[in-house]
């Protein structure tokens, strides 16, 4: 579904392909080998300096805890794809199991990329309930800072959607999340949701399956960080509390004691998120 006509004035973000639980997937302007994803992260604290919030202490905040758990998972998968991109720009190997990413940002969400979302709302009349979505996640909640956000241009992959899949797809995908596992393990990442058929596809032209959306915590997590005066090591203890269950530091552990067989293993959550 690649289309060639854009809103006029609109820069990056084109037609809307998904939404998800505070992400949404865009067509790029004039690149119709692209995708654009836009997260929402954590919220910012102070504003003078700029700080990020307390997780913990701001966790009401992001509604109900469904969407707590997203935000765990975003600002996880934004450092992900930051290093990947940084990675891919000095012209490091990364796996192909994931995708190559052509831009990477994060900070506050603008006025002119809401523009840009109204204009292509406008343009291609997208449900008013998508596009409510868009605006209550991303509007400037309490004056200023707005929205903290992560944004990402990544290479669009073949039958991306849950319904693109035929019988074999799902037992090659389990043949090479094994290589995937282990990137991810030797870079300091552990990884679920990575069965769910509509977080992968194949990059164009080949059998190659790419994870777009994989559900990555870095890794160690300590539960000894629940208490440290370090509000950053604490935000990692209670965003991986929130993405992936408190009880998940333990069993992912334990998991990781035989690295072959936790490479060889299929992570998902409960709940094909
Ligand atoms: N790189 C990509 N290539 C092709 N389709 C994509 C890509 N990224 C996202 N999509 C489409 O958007 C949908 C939602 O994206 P995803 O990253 O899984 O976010 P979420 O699970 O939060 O909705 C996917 O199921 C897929 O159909
Ligand atoms: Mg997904």
């Amino acid at each position: 579904m690649s289309i060639s006509t854009y809103p006029p004035g609109n820069k990056l973000i084109g037609n809307f392909i998904a939404a998800g639980a505070c992400g949404f997937a865009f067509d790029v302007v004039g690149e119709p080998n692209m995708v654009i994803k836009v997260s929402r992260l954590v919220d910012y604290g102070g504003v003078n300096p700029i700080t990020i919030s307390d997780f913990n202490a701001n966790k009401s905040s992001y509604g109900d805890m469904v969407f707590a758990g997203a935000i765990g998972l975003n600002e996880f998968q934004a450092i992900l794809f930051s290093q990947l991109y940084d990675m891919q720009k000095k012209g490091e190997e990364t796996t192909p199991h994931l995708p190559k990413v052509y831009a990477f940002s994060s900070g506050e969400m603008q006025q002119s990329m809401l523009d840009e979302i109204t204009r292509a709302y406008e343009y291609y009349s997208w449900s008013r309930s998508y596009y409510r979505a868009i605006m209550d996640n991303f509007h400037a909640r309490k004056g200023k800072p707005g929205t903290r956000i992560g944004l990402w241009i990544m290479e669009r992959v073949e039958r991306a959607g849950k319904y693109d899949k035929v019988g074999s797809d799902s037992s090659n995908a389990k043949k090479q999340v094994v290589a995937l596992n282990k990137w991810l393990r030797e870079h300091n990442y552990v990884v679920r949701d990575s069965v769910n058929a509509g977080n992968w596809g194949f990059r164009k032209g080949t059998d190659e399956i790419v994870w777009f959306d994989p559900g990555v915590s870095p890794w160690p997590i300590k539960p000894e960080w629940e208490d440290d005066e370090n509000i950053q090591l604490r935000n990692m203890y209670y965003l991986f509390k929130e993405g992936y269950g408190g009880g998940e530091i333990a069993k992912y552990k334990r998991k990781l004691e035989n690295p072959t067989e936790y490479d060889e293993g299929w992570h998902q959550a409960e709940g094909n998120e």
